[in-house]
């Protein structure tokens, strides 16, 4: 059995790992990352593609902004489309000049990952962890299985940044935290596509059909999603049905028809909101999909996990290098704070442009929510500068 003895072991080699290990090692903290998919895997998984104007800033600062700055397209506007019209929410305008930048999760996790292994920091890629042994005592244990058998990592802290499906919340007692959540009835159908994106900017279009979703990753590469019902497979779903079904959804007079061009990968995704009241317990602390899911409209989970990654560090570095505790105990508060701006946008987002299968009244509304978010200029404004940057809006309690 191979025994590792760190400061930090953290569970995921996700954005959130990978930042956060960034992170601590430029604190001089030593960290380890334990990964249960392999390298190919996690470069190649389709997820994120909005980043929000300060977290492009921010990667940029941690050192890998080169090609994000290189390849990550730049938009100043998004359109939302309703009954049958196009609107532009002209996102710089309202946000003090600053843009979004369309680039692929994927690609943000082969700048990581590179920046990790070319610093010759641990990586352990095809590690599953089982467990957290111990975790009342001062150094808990990670019990894990590697590609050459068992890893058992002792130390100070654990930081679960496992994804929704992961391991570490399970490991903390039942009852310690609480959960909020909420299901929707949609789920989102997304495929990539070599077809060059027939549109400069992203469109979210809601439509009696369903909701569609234009948005693109290069030049050649579109990617979009289909508003569908949770209990969809993709099986029913061929090439023909879903050209035919974002045709019908996304066509106006100006833009009659879409690209169409071979699909390169698709996944159904249900959409939920998931909040677990608590960030910290004794030596694990939680970060990212681990504790929060947003649904994914409004382009929120991965930024919003990203934001307080960088308050993470700190804490983390000031408690294994000098004891001092503070940062981490105020932790848990400053980020739910955070989690509920994002929580509200995204649920805001979501319900107002999925149509309800059967809610009639609930239609009517999310039409007249529509209509105001494109024409009173403060609804507009409040949402441009949530979709750019959620922190661009100071709250009147912090
Ligand atoms: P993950 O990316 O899930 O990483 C967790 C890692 O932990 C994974 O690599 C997993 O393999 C590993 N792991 C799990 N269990 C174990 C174990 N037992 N042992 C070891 N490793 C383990 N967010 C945005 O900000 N902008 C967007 O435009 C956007 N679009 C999205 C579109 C879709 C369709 C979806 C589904 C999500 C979108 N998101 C978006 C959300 C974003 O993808 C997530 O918030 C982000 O991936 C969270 O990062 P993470 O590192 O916390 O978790
Ligand atoms: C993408 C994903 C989102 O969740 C979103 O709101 C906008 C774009 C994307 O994958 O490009």
């Amino acid at each position: 059995m191979e025994t590792i003895r760190v400061p930090v072991a953290i569970v995921g080699a996700g954005p959130v790992g990978l930042v956060l290990g960034h992170l601590l090692d430029a604190a001089g903290v030593e960290a380890v990352v334990l990964e249960r998919r392999s390298r190919a895997y996690v470069e190649q998984r389709v997820r994120a593609g909005v980043i929000e104007y300060g977290i492009a800033n921010f990667l940029a600062e941690i050192g890998v902004g080169e090609r994000l700055r290189a390849k990550g397209l730049v938009h100043h506007g998004i359109e939302l489309r309703f009954e049958g019209r196009s609107h532009r929410v002209p996102l710089s305008e309202l946000s003090g000049g600053h843009p979004i930048t369309v680039y692929g999760q994927t690609e943000l996790v082969k700048d990581l990952n590179r920046l990790r292994l070319e610093a010759d920091r641990p990586l352990l890629f095809e590690t599953e962890v089982e467990a957290i042994e111990g975790l009342g005592q001062d150094r808990p244990v990670v019990v894990a299985t590697g590609p050459e058998g068992p890893v058992r990592v002792e130390a100070d802290w654990v930081v679960g940044a496992d994804g929704a499906h992961g391991v570490a919340a399970r490991c903390v007692p039942e009852g310690v935290f609480s959960v909020a959540s909420r299901t929707y009835p949609y789920a989102w159908l997304g495929i990539l596509a070599e077809a060059p994106p027939a549109t400069e900017e992203l469109i979210y279009c809601r439509h009696e059909r369903g909701f569609a979703l234009y948005s693109m990753r290069s030049p050649t590469i579109s990617r979009l999603y289909l508003g569908v019902d949770p209990s969809e497979s993709l099986e029913n779903w061929s090439d023909d049905r879903i050209w035919s079904e974002l045709n019908a959804r996304l066509a106006t007079a100006e833009m009659p028809t879409i690209e169409e061009g071979p699909v390169v990968e698709r996944s159904i995704t249900a959409m939920r909101s998931i909040v677990r009241a608590l960030l910290c317990y004794r030596r694990l602390v939680l970060a990212g999909d681990a504790v929060h899911i947003v649904p994914p409209t409004g382009a929120k989970g991965m930024n919003l996990a990203l934001a307080y990654v960088r308050r993470l560090a700190p804490a983390l570095a000031a408690e294994v290098l000098e004891g001092d505790g503070r940062l981490l105990d105020a932790y848990s508060d400053a980020c739910l704070r955070r989690i509920w701006r994002a929580e509200e946008f995204s649920t805001y987002m979501t319900q107002m442009l999925h149509p309800h299968p059967s809610d009639d009244f609930e239609n009517g509304v999310q039409l007249a929510r529509l209509r105001q978010a494109v024409s009173v200029r403060s609804a507009t404004e409040t949402l441009a500068r949530n979709y750019v940057d959620l922190s661009s809006i100071d709250l009147a309690d912090g």
